[in-house]
């Protein structure tokens, strides 16, 4: 009798262990910007990584069909973040957050036509503009960091 009590007892504090960990587990999974990253901040950090290979490359005319590959995954990525909206959004004011989120596709979509120009210039075998594409593509980064990227999202 005395067994079967405490193994009820222990059941049930497991079970409620179970049960808490679930609840904070979920809470974590929210998408507000938590320490794990929102779907925007996944595809950003992809671009990110594949983007430091191009820049490595670059001068390299004989990797060049790897290079408009390599663009290829960040077109990809950018394409996949159109969808998307900016964390810093939800801190717009409720009757600007429309006009926040298109202007942030706008900028997406002048980025995406520049990796389709830097993609044309491996293709093209034309490193020199390639690595002036490049140049333009980091301003814009910071155009659109400035503009849409929360300032303590760093
Ligand atoms: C070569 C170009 C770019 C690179 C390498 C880049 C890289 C990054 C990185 C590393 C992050 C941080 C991710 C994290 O939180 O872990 C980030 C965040 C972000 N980037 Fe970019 N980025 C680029 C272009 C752009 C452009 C053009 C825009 C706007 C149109 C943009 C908008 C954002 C926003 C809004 C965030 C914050 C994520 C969120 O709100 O959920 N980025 N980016």
């Amino acid at each position: 009798m005395k067994i079967r009590l405490i193994s009820t007892l222990l059941s049930l504090f497991i079970l409620s262990g179970g049960l808490n960990l679930s609840v904070l587990n979920a809470a974590s999974h929210e998408d507000h910007g938590s320490d794990e990253g929102t779907e925007l901040s996944g595809h950003m950090e992809e671009i990110s990584k594949v983007f430091r290979r191009v820049r490595r490359q670059i001068r390299d005319a004989s990797k060049n069909a790897n290079s408009a590959e390599l663009v290829g995954e960040m077109l990809k990525h950018a394409k996949a973040s159109l969808e998307l909206k900016p964390v810093w959004t939800m801190d717009q004011p409720k009757s600007e957050q429309a006009d926040f989120v298109a202007g942030f596709k706008k900028n997406m979509k002048e980025f995406i036509g520049m990796l389709e120009d830097l993609q044309a210039a491996f293709q093209a075998g034309d490193n020199d503009k390639a690595a002036a594409v490049v140049a333009k593509l980091r301003d814009h980064q910071k155009k659109g960091h400035d503009a849409y990227k929360k300032p303590d999202d760093d």
